[in-house]
């Protein structure tokens, strides 16, 4: 049985999480920040949730806040995640962008995880280049980032395991972009140069990060909620050119007044992706 002082911790617990990340964690959940939670508080010898939170209170607050965060994130990720956004990606906007004349396609991962979602745009990317030798846009530069630390470190090194190559990366393209390294299969060099990494919790602002033709924002805003939600979206959606594409994952949508306010078009099939209008001829 918890006593009062111990829900009172919980619920300091589920507060400080969303005001740093933005993660939800529900009433019901408590299970969830007892599990993840329990080697930082074995190893910080703190015996309950009151412990921890007299210890974040206390001097040892600013190395514990980073440690929290990174344990209640969810890493899951594959590759070509549910394949129709990445199918979207090649067969759309990158043959769009090879007839426009609006210089390198920017692309922006945001919430990368382990590296699969990039890498996966990259390899799609060194694809259609192959194919389109005379006409395919530039990608030159795909901005990855994260708030996990220990997630952005496995993408830097782009060396997959296995279990994790299982999940969605086929014979044929692990033989083409990968090369066999201790550990499992390292990213080709050419696939891994379009792309840079960054730590970015996307709470805190990023007028610093500049604009993009896609954005892929998948499965992160999903532990978000209210406003922290509305307004992340509303600044994403500020850092896309017009006629920029935003990528959510399938089940995700966007607010009506957002949708009116940067003239979205929802796209008919594969849910999740969204159009900025495209700025009037002559303009951009
Ligand atoms: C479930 S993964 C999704 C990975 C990938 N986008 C995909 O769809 O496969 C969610 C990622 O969002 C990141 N994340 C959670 N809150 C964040 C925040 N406030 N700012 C930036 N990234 C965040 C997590 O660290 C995690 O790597």
């Amino acid at each position: 049985m918890y006593s009062s002082a111990d829900d009172q911790a919980f619920a300091f617990l589920q507060r400080f999480i969303e005001r740093e990340s933005g993660i939800v964690i529900a009433d019901n959940k408590r299970y969830l920040l007892e599990v993840r939670l329990a080697p930082l508080m074995r190893s910080e010898g703190l015996a309950s949730f009151r412990d921890l939170v007299a210890a974040l209170q206390g001097a040892r607050g600013a190395s514990l806040r980073p440690r929290i965060i990174e344990l209640m994130t969810t890493h899951e990720t594959l590759w070509f995640r549910d394949r129709f956004p990445f199918d979207f990606f090649r067969d759309h906007l990158l043959k769009e962008h090879a007839q426009s004349n609006d210089g390198p396609l920017t692309v922006w991962s945001a919430g990368c995880a382990t590296g699969q979602e990039p890498y996966s745009l990259s390899i799609l990317a060194e694809e259609f280049a192959a194919m389109h030798p005379r006409s395919h846009p530039d990608v030159k530069k795909i901005l990855a980032t994260d708030i996990s630390t220990a997630a952005l470190e496995v993408a830097r090194q782009g060396v997959y395991d296995a279990l994790a190559l299982r999940r969605g990366m086929d014979e044929v393209r692990l033989r083409r972009f990968f090369t066999e390294s201790a550990g499992g299969w390292k990213v080709r060099p050419e696939i891994a140069a379009r792309i840079t990494f960054r730590p970015l919790n996307l709470l805190a602002g990023f007028p610093h990060v500049g604009k993009f033709h896609v954005i892929f924002c998948r499965n992160v805003l999903i532990y978000f909620t209210g406003d922290r939600k509305t307004d992340t979206l509303d600044r994403l959606l500020q850092a896309l050119h017009p006629g920029g594409h935003l990528v959510l994952g399938a089940s995700e949508t966007i607010p009506e007044p957002l949708m009116l306010k940067h003239q979205l078009a929802r796209q008919a099939r594969g849910g999740g992706i969204y159009r900025k209008q495209p700025a009037p001829a002559g303009r951009s």
